[in-house]
Formats: C-alpha cells, sequence, structure tokens
C-alpha cells in the first residue's frame, strides 16, 4: 500500500516536472543520481589519467552561486551560467555540416563580394533568439528530433600561411555572421560577404548553436565534427601572378563623351592624307537635308536654338573658307580622289555639332533610319559643277590650303567654345 502511495506520488511529480518552469525549488523527479558519483569508481573508470567528475545531488542547482551570472548576457569578463543543457538528439539525428563555398584552398579575388554557402543536416535552421538578452538563457530543444537552431560562419585570417601553428586568436576574425535564415528548406545556407576581403589567408568556420546560441550539443562524445572549416586564400594579385593585365573588380565608370573638336581631330587623323584639293561649297540644301530629318524627330530642348546658331555660325564660317581656297591661280591638273578629306569633315560638322544634343536626348528608334538616307547622299556628292575647273588651278595650294584647314580648326575651337558645350 506504502509504495503505491510512492509511486503515485513520483507519477505526479514527474507529470509537474514535465515543462515546470516556475517552482524555485528541484523537483526530486529530475535529480540526475549520475551525479552524485565522481566517475572513478564505474564503468569506464579504467582509462589512465582521468579527472574525477564534480558531484552534486541536486544537479547542481546552485552551481553559480556568489558568482557572476550569465543571466542572458554576453559577459565579456566571464559568467557562471545555471541553466540546464536541455534536449539532446538521438544519435541518428546528430548535426553535421559541410562548407560547400569557399572550397578548401580556393584563391578568390580581394574586395569583391562572394557568398559562404553551406549544406546541413539534422538542424532545424533559422531559429535565433536575442542575443543580446537571452544569450545561453534557455536549454537546447528539438523539433521533430533535430535541433532547433542556427549556424554561425566566421572567417578568421591565419597570417602568412595558411598553416599557423600558432591558434588563432579567437577575439579576431575578419567576418562573422549569424545565418538567420531557414535557407532553401532542405539545409542549404548562405551569407553574403559583402565587400569580401581584403588580401591574405584564412579559415572559414561554422559555429552551429541552438537556438539560445549555445553550440549544439550532442548525445554521443565519439562522433565526427558538428562543424566544417576550410581554408582559402584572398589574393589582390590573381592577374598579376597569371601574367595577364590585371582586371579590378568592375568600378562605376563615367563615360565622357569626346568633345566634338577632339571627334574631328580623331576623324582627320584616321584620313588618308592627301593634298588639299579645292572643295565645292557644300549646298545649303545638303545640309538642310542632314540636319532636317534629326531635328524633325527630336523633341526641341531648350538648349537647342543655341545650337542652331551656332551651327548656322558654322556653316557660314566654312564657306568662307571654302571661298577663299577657290580664289589661287590656274594649276595643273590633278586627279582628285572620289571623297575628299575637307569634304568629309565638312559632312561631318553638322553631325557632330548635332551629336552632343543627341546625346543628352531620349533618341527615338526611328532616328538612325531618317538620318542615314540624306548622309549617305552626300557621300555620294564628288561630282560637283565647277570642280574640274578648280582642280586645274590648285596644286601648288597644298600649303595654303593646309594653312586654311588649321584656320578652321582654330575658328571651329573658338566656335565650340566651352559655353557652347551641352553639359552631360
Ligand atoms: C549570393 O547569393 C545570392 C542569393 O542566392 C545571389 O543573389 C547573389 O548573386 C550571390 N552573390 C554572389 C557574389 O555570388
Ligand atoms: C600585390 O601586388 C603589389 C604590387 O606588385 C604588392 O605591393 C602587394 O604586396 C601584392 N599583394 C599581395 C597580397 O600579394
Amino acid at each position: 500500500m506504502a509504495l503505491q502511495w510512492f509511486l503515485f506520488l513520483l507519477a505526479a511529480a514527474l507529470a509537474q516536472a514535465q515543462g515546470d518552469n516556475k517552482t524555485p525549488t528541484l523537483d526530486p523527479a529530475v535529480i540526475q543520481s549520475g551525479s552524485f558519483v565522481d566517475g572513478s569508481t564505474s564503468i569506464g573508470a579504467n582509462e589512465a589519467n582521468q579527472s574525477p567528475s564534480l558531484t552534486s545531488q541536486n544537479n547542481f542547482i546552485n552551481f553559480c552561486k556568489g558568482k557572476t551570472l550569465t543571466n542572458g548576457l554576453q559577459i565579456t569578463t566571464g559568467s557562471c551560467n545555471g541553466i540546464v543543457m536541455g534536449d539532446l538528439p538521438a544519435q541518428n539525428r546528430m548535426v553535421s555540416v559541410v562548407i560547400t563555398k569557399p572550397l578548401n584552398g580556393d584563391t578568390i579575388e580581394s574586395g569583391k563580394d562572394f557568398n559562404i554557402t553551406l549544406q546541413v543536416q539534422n538542424l532545424v535552421a533559422g531559429a535565433f533568439t536575442n542575443a543580446d538578452a537571452t544569450y545561453y538563457s534557455a536549454p537546447q530543444q528539438l523539433k521533430g528530433g533535430s535541433i532547433v537552431g542556427h549556424v554561425h560562419v566566421t572567417v578568421q585570417n591565419t597570417g602568412p600561411t595558411l598553416n599557423p601553428t600558432q591558434p588563432l586568436d579567437p577575439t579576431q576574425f575578419a567576418f562573422f555572421k549569424g545565418i538567420n535564415d531557414a535557407g532553401d528548406g532542405r539545409g542549404g545556407l548562405s551569407a553574403a560577404v559583402v565587400g569580401g576581403l581584403p588580401a591574405g589567408n584564412y579559415r572559414l568556420c561554422t559555429l552551429t548553436a541552438a537556438a539560445n546560441h549555445q553550440p549544439v550539443i550532442m548525445p554521443v562524445a565519439q562522433r565526427g565534427s558538428q562543424d566544417d572549416c576550410v581554408r582559402f586564400t584572398v589574393t589582390g594579385n590573381l592577374s598579376n601572378s597569371a601574367q595577364a593585365p590585371p582586371t579590378r573588380p568592375a568600378t562605376q565608370r563615367t563615360i565622357t563623351p569626346p568633345t566634338p573638336v577632339l571627334l574631328v581631330l580623331l576623324v582627320l587623323l584616321a584620313l588618308p592624307v592627301q593634298p588639299v584639293q579645292p572643295v565645292p561649297p557644300v549646298q545649303p540644301v545638303q545640309l538642310v537635308l542632314l540636319v532636317l530629318p534629326v531635328l524633325l524627330v527630336l523633341p526641341v530642348p531648350p538648349v537647342l536654338p543655341v545650337q542652331l546658331v551656332q551651327l548656322v555660325q558654322l556653316v557660314l564660317l566654312v564657306q568662307r573658307v571654302q571661298l577663299v581656297q577657290l580664289v589661287p591661280p590656274v594649276q595643273p591638273v590633278q586627279p582628285v580622289p572620289p571623297v575628299l578629306p575637307v569634304q568629309l569633315v565638312l559632312l561631318v560638322l553638322p553631325v557632330l555639332l548635332v551629336l552632343p544634343v543627341l546625346l543628352v536626348l531620349p533618341v527615338p528608334p526611328v532616328l538612325p533610319v531618317l538620318a542615314l538616307p540624306p548622309v549617305l547622299a552626300l557621300l555620294r556628292v564628288p561630282t560637283v559643277p565647277g570642280m574640274a575647273k578648280a582642280k586645274r588651278r590648285l596644286l601648288r595650294q597644298q600649303e595654303k590650303g593646309e594653312e586654311v584647314l588649321s584656320g578652321l580648326l582654330d575658328s571651329l575651337e573658338g566656335a565650340i567654345s566651352p559655353a557652347a558645350k551641352p553639359t552631360y
């Protein structure tokens, strides 16, 4: 009868102990008698140099008495945590992590974003509590038999070699991140290292934790590591070592449009050197044909009238120069190349003047098609009445022509003054 009564009380105590987090006293039902002994006379005691275990009759419930309590905080000067360790998974549900990126021995480029990726098994990932207020403040818990928690990744510089002989300083790390999401839901987790790392040698390790950040606690001692590490090199001289031109990480480049004057010079340089030849005046109608389609399809910006005035001024200037050129005395007949450099320059000039305007304007898709025919028409202009006559006059006008050309360029530079350039 007494035994039955005792068993009843025991069962009631056990039931109460499940999830009783309020009673300030230890329920006798949860006292672990295994802690009564120091192990020196227990099974397994034959292993040499064993340390005797501390013992307790009350689960060490007052172990932290008189000490600084951890109390949910990360106390950098040390503390005593009195919270029980909690639920342990079965041996066949132990946590195991493998790092899938970067790979061991990899070389990656400095200062460049990269992802750390890993695969974890038997962890209900993505659970983390407030690390500032609940650090180690609750026991490890399971869900569906697996530890509920999260994985941290930590990257440390290993110094001049990937294989240092001194332990690394755990207070120093180049990158640290708690992966607080559940990843792909199948154990695939990743952490972005934004901005990458400086050049150097590194060790990357995982730190798998329960929800309250304590390292995961496993059911058996002899096992594979729950965590993984890889060592890799970060170099800013990847290309140098490959004897190739350095490829820098893509930096933002602002593309400055070449100035019209520069474009003219480039066109001149690209043209075959020819004696300066008399050039028939470019017909105003031709110019209008060239510019008109462009103007018609473009919305008129406020800056356009100014550009037009300058365009007209330049056309007049060009015509004057041509008149000067056409005055010289009679010269022996010279073969004339089909398209003359000066002609090309004259044809290109109006386009160049309009180009900056086009660059700042939204270009409608129809534009190239409309602009092309007049340009092509102008390029096919070599035979113009009066040209044959002028040809005969001008062999010795080469030097003079060059002077005129240089004068033209000077005038151009003047006409396209900084004030006239559109702002980009
Ligand atoms: C890192 O992973 C994210 C998510 O998969 C992806 O969008 C991003 O492009 C990756 N970054 C790099 C540098 O591979
Ligand atoms: C990269 O190359 C520069 C110049 O060659 C050198 O000064 C620097 O130390 C190198 N950095 C690394 C990490 O090798």
